[in-house]
């Protein structure tokens, strides 16, 4: 088993880039740790505080936002970040070269029920010259990635990376503090008969979506002529971790729950990044009518359809939106 630094060498990866990669997972060590140690260290539970997002953070929430926020600040490598729960960006080191978004504890709900949740991040070259004080600095295409990447806290801690070479699995020996190597070049299988949606919202959501999946639930009596099988863990990045894992698809589609959020996930730091992984991995990443990383961003909270994962079950529910 290798660790990480000699296998982003191999790629050509820039030190600073990987330095900076590791400084991420400095923190996502900590991070590892404070979970696993759930109701022992108080950390459990919610704040009074909402987010820019009007969701009520956790003391998780907080907590690790401030250990990312704190380690990529102090460490130098860092032009400027943007947080899901940071109102605004942040200024980094004005000489550095790159911009990191993240979502430091995605699926926080799940930490009072000791079940999955993990750090979402993404990195981009930023632009030369640029202010760190300003935000359009972070308004460019996923495509622009340079590495991307998730740290899923579950039974053991895994990380998920691509620096356009692949996507890999590492696994943080615990006993060490090292992630080690344990899946070299991820394939996300075309074919599948899972699908990952939450179903409550179904009222909610747009004709395609609903005919398509209303014709994987009606099974093998149904058009689709075979049963297919439904999970959620409500947070994205057990559900993706899944889908790199076995295959399936998942999506969090446009409903008209809430008028003023049509969308539920964002971005920059959600679906960009778990974009990257998946396409890196063989599947597609859509909103249902355009390539996620095609999307030019105009603000950094800004929320997206998903539709994610095997490539030939991507495929067919595009089919339904054309
Ligand atoms: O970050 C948003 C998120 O928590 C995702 O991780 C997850 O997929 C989704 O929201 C869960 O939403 P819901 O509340 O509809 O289950
Ligand atoms: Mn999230």
């Amino acid at each position: 088993m290798r660790r990480l630094p000699p296998v982003l060498l191999e790629d050509g990866c820039p030190r600073e880039l990987i330095s900076l990669i590791r400084t991420v997972l400095a923190a996502c060590k900590e991070i590892s740790f404070r979970v696993g140690q759930g109701a022992l260290s108080g950390v459990l539970g919610s704040t009074l505080d909402e987010n820019i997002q009007g969701e009520t953070q956790k003391k998780l929430d907080v907590l690790t936002n401030q250990l990312l926020k704190d380690i990529l600040l102090e460490s130098g490598y860092v032009k400027a970040i943007a947080s899901e729960e940071e109102d605004f960006t942040v200024a980094g080191n004005p000489d550095a070269n790159y911009i990191v978004a993240f979502d430091p504890l995605d699926g926080s709900s799940n930490t009072d029920i000791n079940s999955l949740v993990g750090t979402i991040f993404s990195i981009m070259a930023a632009p030369e010259g640029a202010d760190p004080a300003d935000p359009s600095i972070f308004m460019q295409p996923g495509k622009n990635q340079v590495a991307a990447g998730y740290v899923l806290y579950g039974p053991s801690t895994v990380l998920a990376l691509t620096t356009g070479k692949g996507t890999r699995f590492f696994t943080l020996d615990k006993t060490h503090g090292t992630f080690l190597l344990t899946q070299d070049f991820a394939t996300v299988p075309e074919e599948t008969s899972e699908f990952a949606i939450n179903a409550s919202n179904q009222r909610h959501w747009q004709p395609a979506m609903q005919n398509y999946i209303n014709d994987l639930i009606a099974g093998d009596t149904g058009p689709r002529g075979r049963n297919f099988n439904m999970r959620w863990i409500a947070a994205m990045v057990g559900d993706v971790h899944r889908v790199l894992c076995r295959g399936g698809i998942f999506t969090y589609p446009t409903d008209t729950k809430d008028p003023n959020k049509p969308n539920k996930l964002r971005l920059l730091y959600e679906a960009n990044p778990m974009a990257m992984l998946i396409e890196q991995a063989g599947g597609i990443a859509s909103t249902g009518t355009e390539r996620i990383m095609d999307i030019q961003p105009d603000a950094i909270h800004q929320r997206v359809a998903v539709i994610l994962g095997s490539k030939n079950e991507v495929e067919t529910c595009l089919s339904y939106h054309k």
